[in-house]
């Protein structure tokens, strides 16, 4: 029996469907250097917060941390007097259960902060790619969460 030529289209079409790794469909190229969640948003200096980070993406995407350091910035309309804070620097530890998921639970620093500020949690990336030898060498990429930070 010959298929009409729309049915084996629909079929091929199906078959690449299946094909492509359902998991790399849902994972959008600003995910590529981690997903990072802050939780509360809203904070106070002192206050206690948990920063999540989840790079099970990044490693779909070829991004393999190294190092992942997270800062509070100002990364808009910065006054020159907002340096990156440092959080915390830290790597994924390969023996865990969960070794693409990252988490650490600490205190807002009493840093000096401004008013009408537009805060994040920047999780810097450290990860390395091949160089034009085939040598590894390593870069860093960002992605940021937005917070408020009152009582300043
Ligand atoms: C981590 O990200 C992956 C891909 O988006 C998702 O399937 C998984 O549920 C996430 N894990 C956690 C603990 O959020």
């Amino acid at each position: 029996m010959q298929l009409p030529f729309s049915t084996a289209i629909g079929i091929l079409a199906a078959f690449s469907a299946v094909a492509t790794p359902v998991a790399a469909q849902s994972c959008p190229q600003a995910a590529q250097f981690g997903v990072v969640i802050v939780s509360p948003t809203t904070l106070s200096p002192g206050d206690t917060f948990t920063v999540n980070a989840n790079f099970t993406c990044a490693a779909q995407l070829g991004v393999n941390p190294q190092y992942t350091d997270y800062y509070i910035e100002v990364p808009v309309n910065n006054n020159g007097h907002e340096p990156p804070i440092l959080l915390a620097r830290r790597t994924l530890d390969a023996s865990s259960a969960t070794p693409l998921l990252d988490s650490f639970t600490m205190q807002l620093p009493y840093a000096y902060y401004f008013a009408n500020t537009g805060y994040v949690v920047m999780l810097e990336t450290t990860y390395p790619v091949t160089g034009t030898n085939g040598s590894p060498y390593s870069v860093v990429g960002g992605v940021e969460a937005p917070i408020t930070i009152t009582n300043i």
